[in-house]
């Protein structure tokens, strides 16, 4: 039977598959509940000083479907972070610790940029024996109005301001959570390590509007009949977190992107953070999706989108998929294939070069290797599409 622990910053996990911060951790009783499941940790729902300015709205979720099997794919939400006072969080933290004394529980919080608010927090929170901190820097909307949240985690020179702030009263281990809604994420994650945070999470939700509701012309969730943009989670965003975890991860740990392929195994680009942690986030609903994310990197994987909705007992399928993957690849221990699979990203001419090392022609009608543009034809152009997919 395969080992699924996993160690991060001298916290032990029983698995690597962890709770992220939103609905599924939003207070002591589904935190127990999370913990009674078999999650190797929690990340709380965001908290801050003064809750009283945080007002949600109700509907504030919306989602997409598969035509006709109506499976839930892709979710919009406007949800802020936690509306319940920093006391009765504080209580809730303090209880959780008592009761569970082994099990990981990480706080995410946010303030406002200044350095006597993140200090504050920080000390009330880690006061009450949480493991780790997580630093929501990405929350993409509402908070971003008051330069809160991803209006942060877009800007790598007050990334680095206020992660400097955090570590300076800082006990515990640090991770900032990254927006998606950047040009390139290595940029502010480079920062936050730089200024001393232990790792990165990611991703946050990413920019939607779910759709307009052909009845009404009303975008949709709709409040009083309007809304906002939202942030889009679940399956659907699983390729885009897996894209910008490798990129994460390759800058962190070391890969093969944008490189030419030196030998197998070997890192074509060293890694500037090898030390340091990344927990992905985005769509995992299966042990074979987390499986994905830690070979490009990942130490743990967050869900949030999955448990609200397939409950906490989603993680029996995760640890079955993941057991069962280890086991046919023959290996003992999650960091065994950590990180494997980032040599394998490469450069688009370094395609082309090993095709053409291999004698394959481009731009020709050959089935077996590739399609020109010039054959494609319009009663062919399913077919044509089809040859050229590898799934
Ligand atoms: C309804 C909802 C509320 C969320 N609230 C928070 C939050 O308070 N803090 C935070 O850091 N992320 C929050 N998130 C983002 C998730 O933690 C996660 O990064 C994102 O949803 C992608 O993962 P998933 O596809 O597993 O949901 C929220 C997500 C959802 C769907």
């Amino acid at each position: 039977m395969p080992d699924l622990s996993v160690t991060v910053h001298g916290l032990r996990l029983s698995n690597p598959f962890v709770i992220a911060s939103g609905p599924p951790g939003t207070n002591a009783n589904v935190i127990a509940r999370a913990f009674d499941e078999g999650w190797g940790a929690v990340v709380a729902k965001t908290v801050c000083l003064d809750a009283s300015r945080i007002v949600n709205v109700a509907p504030r979720y919306a989602r997409l479907r598969a035509g006709a099997s109506r499976e839930i794919y892709g979710w919009e939400n406007i949800e802020l972070i936690s509306d319940r006072d920093l006391g009765d969080w504080l209580d809730d933290f303090r209880r959780l610790k008592d009761r569970y004394p082994d099990r990981v529980l990480i706080a995410s919080i946010m303030e406002e940029c200044r350095r006597d608010a993140w200090h504050e927090i920080v000390e009330r929170v880690q006061d009450t024996g949480v493991d780790a901190l997580e630093l929501n820097f990405s929350c993409p909307h509402g908070l971003p109005e008051r330069r809160m949240g991803s209006a942060m985690g877009q800007d790598p020179a007050i990334l680095s301001e206020v992660c400097g702030w955090v570590r300076e009263v800082t006990r515990v281990p640090i991770w900032a959570k990254m927006t998606p809604n950047v040009t390139h994420v290595e940029e502010p994650a480079r920062a936050a390590l730089h200024a001393g945070c232990d790792g990165i999470s990611a991703i946050n939700t990413i920019l939607c509007v779910m759709g307009i509701n052909l009845d009404t012309l009303r975008p949709e969730p709709t409040v009083e009949g309007y809304s906002v943009a939202g942030g889009y989670s679940s399956k659907a965003v699983r390729p885009i977190a897996l894209r910008m975890v490798m990129e994460l991860g390759t800058m962190m740990f070391g890969g093969g992107n944008g490189q030419p392929i030196l030998a197998p195994g070997q890192p074509a680009r060293p890694g500037e953070f090898p030390h340091a942690t990344l927990h992905a986030i985005g769509g995992v609903e299966s042990g074979t999706d987390a499986a994905q994310f830690i070979l490009t990197g990942a130490h743990t994987v967050q869900v949030c989108t999955g448990v609200m909705k397939f409950g906490y007992g989603l993680i029996e399928t995760l640890r079955e998929g993941l057991s069962a993957f280890m086991a046919r690849h023959g290996f003992q221990a999650v960091d065994e294939f950590r990180g494997h699979s980032l040599q394998y990203f490469t450069t688009h001419a370094e395609l082309v070069r090993l095709q053409t090392e291999r004698g394959i022609t481009h731009r020709t009608d050959d089935a077996n290797t590739a399609s020109g543009d010039s054959v494609w034809e319009g009663d062919r152009v399913t077919e044509q599409s089809e040859r050229l997919a590898r799934n």
